[in-house]
């Protein structure tokens, strides 16, 4: 079919029109009917017919080629260190294919979103600043189930991707973005929750045996936590799974009188992704 289409573009043959035929062509006393009742279409007529189908069927295999060609070129680029968040994407973000983009720290320190679905409805329709926003994973959760959202963070490309990713889920207009050191803003910053999820200083976090506050960046953990202390006790903690859980219940002594608190253990696919602490209002009184 494929040659046959070609050879008729390149020679011309008298009467063939690759545009659909002109019923004028064909005096009625000429039209001919098949069996059915229909007209029947004239040796030219079905050779345009065919040279058309073939140009759609052509058409419909570029772009899936295209499509195809796209995903694997994407797969390429990616560097060795990405290429393992890449696979579990939809995991990430499960509008991943309608736009969404990260740079590298923002593939391995994004909230999975199932997880950041769990956040989020621990605050639905409150206001809430997310401290360390990074690409949007949980700003935007916090946008489709509470009342606001303050994403913050220190790096504007991040700020930039967060910004995109939110009009990829149609939520950019329900976060203020704002680029900036945390630690500066938090007296100035008025908000009903404080979400923390700080960075954990790269993949190799799971070598550690047993993680601490100390680890985490750009500040210690308790620096982190007095400093969401300034906006609300309300305080939501987003930690590695292999973190001193005895360090995290010490944080809510450095209130009097102390806060309540609770940890849950998050999983995705059965995988342990991560330990959230939840404080004061937060946390929930059965735990
Ligand atoms: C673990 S990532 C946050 C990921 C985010 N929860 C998400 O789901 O996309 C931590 C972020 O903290 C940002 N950050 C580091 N130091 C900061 C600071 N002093 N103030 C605000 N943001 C900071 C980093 O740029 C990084 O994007």
């Amino acid at each position: 079919m494929k040659n046959y289409t070609s050879f008729l573009r390149k020679r011309t043959i008298p009467g063939l029109s690759l545009s659909p035929p002109d019923p004028e062509s064909h005096p009625p006393h000429l039209a001919r009917t098949s069996e059915s009742g229909k007209p029947s279409m004239t040796g030219d007529e079905r050779v345009a017919v065919q040279a058309s189908h073939s140009r759609r069927f052509k058409k419909r295999k570029r772009v899936k080629l295209k499509r195809s060609r796209g995903k694997r070129r994407e797969h390429a680029i990616v560097s060795p260190l990405v290429k393992k968040y890449w696979l579990q994407r939809y995991q990430l973000f499960s509008k991943y294919d309608e736009g969404v983009k990260l740079d590298e720290e923002g593939w391995y320190s994004v909230t999975p979103e199932e997880i950041a679905i769990s956040h989020a409805e621990r605050c639905r329709g409150r206001t809430v600043i997310d401290c360390f926003a990074g690409v949007g994973g949980n700003a935007i959760q916090f946008a489709i189930l509470c009342h606001h959202v303050v994403a913050i963070d220190i790096d504007p490309q991040k700020i930039a991707l967060a910004f995109h990713n939110a009009k990829v889920y149609g939520v950019a207009d329900r976060i203020d973005f704002v680029v900036g050191d945390f630690f500066q803003l938090a007296p100035s910053l008025k908000g009903d929750i404080a979400y923390l999820s700080p960075p954990w200083g790269g993949p190799s976090y799971k070598m550690i045996q047993q993680f601490n506050l100390d680890l985490l960046k750009p500040k210690d953990g308790y620096s982190v936590f007095q400093a969401a202390q300034r906006i609300t006790p309300n305080i939501i903690m987003f930690l590695p799974r292999n973190m001193d859980l005895n360090q995290v219940e010490e944080l809510s002594w450095l209130s009097s009188p102390p806060l309540h608190v609770e940890i849950e253990e998050n999983y995705v696919d059965g995988n342990f992704k991560g330990i959230t602490a939840y404080f004061s209002d937060v946390a929930s009184r059965q735990a």
